[in-house]
């Protein structure tokens, strides 16, 4: 079996629902607690062992880029000014990950913006992660799932349970019980709730063997006149088994103000260092 070191992240999208915030800032770099959205996926997926980055961009997107590079000049100011505890903070980022950037050109479609990796891939295992999906665990979702890949050496998608007036925002997925695994059989994007297969939804974390993106090529648009992953999947689990893990952790839609601004307030009070003082003062507020 190849090892897994490859993961995409898509983050090619507009934020449109974020402006003005977004509007000279990509949203993956608006800031949960202490540092950028994007960040938490890039270090979830370190901890995986996945190191070998693929970030599929578009316009306005520099600061990505500029965010997972060294800054010299910066660098060597914290370090002049005995700034260790900040100079530590900066250049691990630096340092974090071998990051491949790739233009998403046109807004086709979550199953373009993972085509748009083919090169890439040359015929390993990858990952490919949603950062808006803010899932934090002491065992990082993608840890969860690199598990099962390395258990079976099949596909693996991560699934939360979603209420049923949330079916219709997700991937749905129909699925069998096979020797203590679930095994899906069919995956549905945004169906209604009537014409759903579960309630399991898939929640921006999966593991593809490199046949995924074969059958990405063949994909005709879809839902929304998009290029689907969903029905590539779908595809693939009509030929080679693909796994269904229930991810454990606390999860946030980050990608929408409100669970956005909900991530904001449960980390802060949770982090080590502002936690204490941020739940006093808003118990002193409300
Ligand atoms: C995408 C996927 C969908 C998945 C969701 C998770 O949808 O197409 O299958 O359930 O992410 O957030 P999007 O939210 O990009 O519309």
């Amino acid at each position: 079996m190849k090892p897994l070191r490859k993961i995409i992240f898509p983050a090619a999208g507009s934020g449109t629902r974020f402006l003005p915030a977004t509007k000279a800032t990509p949203k993956e770099m608006l800031t949960i607690v202490d540092k950028p959205l994007i960040q938490y996926g890039v270090e979830e997926a370190l901890a995986a062992g996945m190191d070998q980055i693929i970030m599929i961009t578009g316009r306005g997107k520099r600061s990505v880029e500029d965010h997972f590079d060294v800054s010299v000049g910066l660098e060597l100011t914290l370090q002049q000014a005995g700034k260790d505890k900040l100079y530590n903070i900066v250049s691990r980022v630096s340092n974090m990950a071998e990051v491949i950037y790739v233009r998403q050109k046109r807004a086709l479609g979550l199953g373009h913006a993972v085509l748009c990796a083919d090169h890439w891939i040359n015929d390993e295992p990858f990952g490919v992660s949603l950062a808006d999906e803010l899932i934090i665990n002491e065992k990082p979702a993608m840890r969860q799932l690199a598990e099962v890949y390395e258990q079976t050496g099949c596909s693996v998608i991560g699934l939360i349970e979603v209420p049923e007036e949330q079916i219709h925002k997700y991937g749905i997925v129909a699925y069998v019980e096979e020797n203590g695994l679930m095994r899906l059989t069919d995956m549905v994007e945004k169906p209604s709730a009537k014409d759903a297969p579960s309630n399991l939804a898939m929640m921006g974390r999966y593991v593809f063997t490199p046949r995924l993106m074969e059958l990405l090529h063949d994909v005709k648009p879809g839902r929304g006149n998009e290029i689907q992953l969903t029905d590539a999947i779908a595809m693939l689990a009509r030929e080679e088994p693909v796994y269904g893990v229930r991810l454990q952790g606390q999860r946030f839609d980050a990608g929408s103000p409100e669970g956005f601004l909900l991530a904001n307030a449960i980390l802060g009070m949770q982090h080590e260092e502002y936690g204490p003082s941020l739940r006093k003062a808003l118990k002193e507020y409300l």
